[in-house]
């Protein structure tokens, strides 16, 4: 296949004025995009450029960009009500997005909601409803878990050096404890899973006194440190040991929620059903919203406006969200995701025979890792190859990603056309066939870094 991204000069005018205007905490360095327009699977820059999205706006657009329904919605929503703070007033589509979350969110008993405006604000509301029912303080998370970068997500988050250099003192009382990663074991065992708990119980014996944690937060598939998708068994002890000690569990559904990974929430595949569950990205399909839906106990242990976000519950993002609910049960989006991603493992199953740099496919729905590797033996990270592939794709009209310095991030909108999915593949066997053979030279790699 041809190169079909030509130009960039457009985008690179820019990405010039851009540079001097932008502070420089918030872009990743991938590559030289400015977006003009997004549909359905595709962006489009200002050069007349075409990708197909195998980001999905970092699992935002699991509904596709501009999805016809949701729009249509929103515009109707903004001839009648933009906003009305709701520490003063409520409004229809808070009411029963409510009751749709409610419906939709594990956990078979009462619950209730409160709304933010993004993944991290919703986890410090989590931290904060924690610690104001229990009346206690010390919180555990997860190694390597990316929960954000507001204070509260921000000291819970332990995945990046970067996120946390030079920020002062972070939230006091929180813990971080081991998550298992089958592939790469911290522990140099095949009992991960176990060795965790251990290490988990070894420091509630010594460090981290049980009756004093309010909770533990945890991502159900971790995301962004690569697809680290727990063992049954590893969840299980985990719920023994936090019905023992009365800890809440609060699930940062963030990224694996809205049916990325084949089911509402990923908590599903474990048959969890946590105390608090925190959402963003992909709730209303691009528009800020977040929510944390909870044990209605939980939920009304504080006095406002302890929970008041001026701009929380917007009208127009919660239409938006009504309508994301709606049409991924209309266009049954669960189940797609389960499908195209059984479908594409399959197809890296085969790359990872033919180019032997692929050490571990994992994931579940459309929320996939592939783990490049210097060799499947020692499984070392394959950084420059992973960062060839990107840009190689890139070159080709696919636009990839990958995090935890070697993992492709494999994240389509679930509503892909299998066409383009078929294109976006055969685009990544070529890439690997042009790594493979050296034809991606070393220079893109000053370009493009990742995280
Ligand atoms: C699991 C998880 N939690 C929280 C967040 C933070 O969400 P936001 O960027 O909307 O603040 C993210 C973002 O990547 C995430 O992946």
């Amino acid at each position: 296949m041809n190169n079909l991204v030509n130009k960039m000069d457009e985008n690179m005018k820019w990405l010039k004025r851009e540079n001097e205007v932008l502070g420089s905490g918030m872009r990743l360095p991938f590559f030289p995009l400015v977006i003009k327009e997004a549909k359905g699977e595709f962006i489009y820059d200002y050069d007349g450029n075409k990708w197909i999205d195998f980001l999905s706006s970092a699992c935002v657009t699991n509904t596709g960009h501009a999805h016809p329904v949701i729009i249509d919605r929103m515009k109707e929503q903004m001839d009648q009500l933009v906003h009305y703070n709701p520490a003063y007033a409520s409004h229809e589509n808070l009411i029963a997005l409510s009751e749709e979350l409610i419906r939709i969110t594990p956990g078979n008993f009462s619950k209730k909601v409160t709304y933010g405006l993004s993944g991290s604000d919703a986890n410090d509301t989590a931290i904060k409803l924690a610690r104001s029912y229990t009346r206690k303080s010390k919180i555990l998370a997860f190694s390597r878990s990316y929960h954000g970068n507001t204070y509260g997500a921000l000291s819970a988050s332990a995945v990046s050096l970067p996120m946390r250099q030079n920020m002062g003192p972070l939230l006091p009382d929180i813990y971080h404890i081991p998550f298992p990663d089958i592939y790469r074991p911290q522990f140099k065992t095949d009992n991960e899973s176990e060795r965790c708990i251990a290490a988990i119980k070894h420091i509630l014996e010594t460090v981290c006194p049980p009756e004093e944690i309010a909770a533990i937060i945890i991502e159900p598939i971790q995301g962004d440190s690569g697809v680290i998708v727990p063992q049954q068994a590893f969840i299980d002890e985990l719920k023994q040991l936090c019905n023992e000690h009365g800890i809440l569990i609060i699930a940062d559904e963030v990224q694996t929620g809205f049916g990325r990974t084949g089911k509402w929430f990923a908590s599903e595949h474990f048959q969890l059903e946590p105390d608090l569950t925190v959402m963003g990205k992909a709730i209303a399909s691009g528009m800020p919203l977040s929510a944390v839906v909870g044990r209605s106990e939980i939920m009304t242990s504080w006095q406002p406006p302890a929970g008041a976000f001026s701009l929380a519950a917007n009208p127009i993002s919660c239409v938006a969200s009504r309508a994301t609910i709606e049409v991924i049960e209309t266009e049954n989006l669960t189940k797609r995701a389960q499908e195209l991603g059984s479908y594409i493992k399959n197809r890296f199953r085969y790359f990872q025979e033919r180019f032997g740099v692929i050490g571990d496919i994992r994931g579940e729905g459309l929320m996939l890792g592939i783990d490049l590797v210097g060799s499947q033996v020692s499984k070392e990270p394959n950084h420059s190859y992973a960062a060839k592939i990107c840009w190689s794709c890139w070159e080709k009209g696919l636009f990839l990603t990958f995090f935890s310095g070697s993992v492709l991030r494999i994240a389509p909108p679930l509503t892909i056309k299998e066409e383009y999915l078929e294109q976006a593949l055969q685009i990544l066997e070529e890439s690997f066939e042009d790594v493979t053979a050296g034809r991606v030279p070393d220079s893109v790699l000053d370009e493009i870094k990742g995280w």
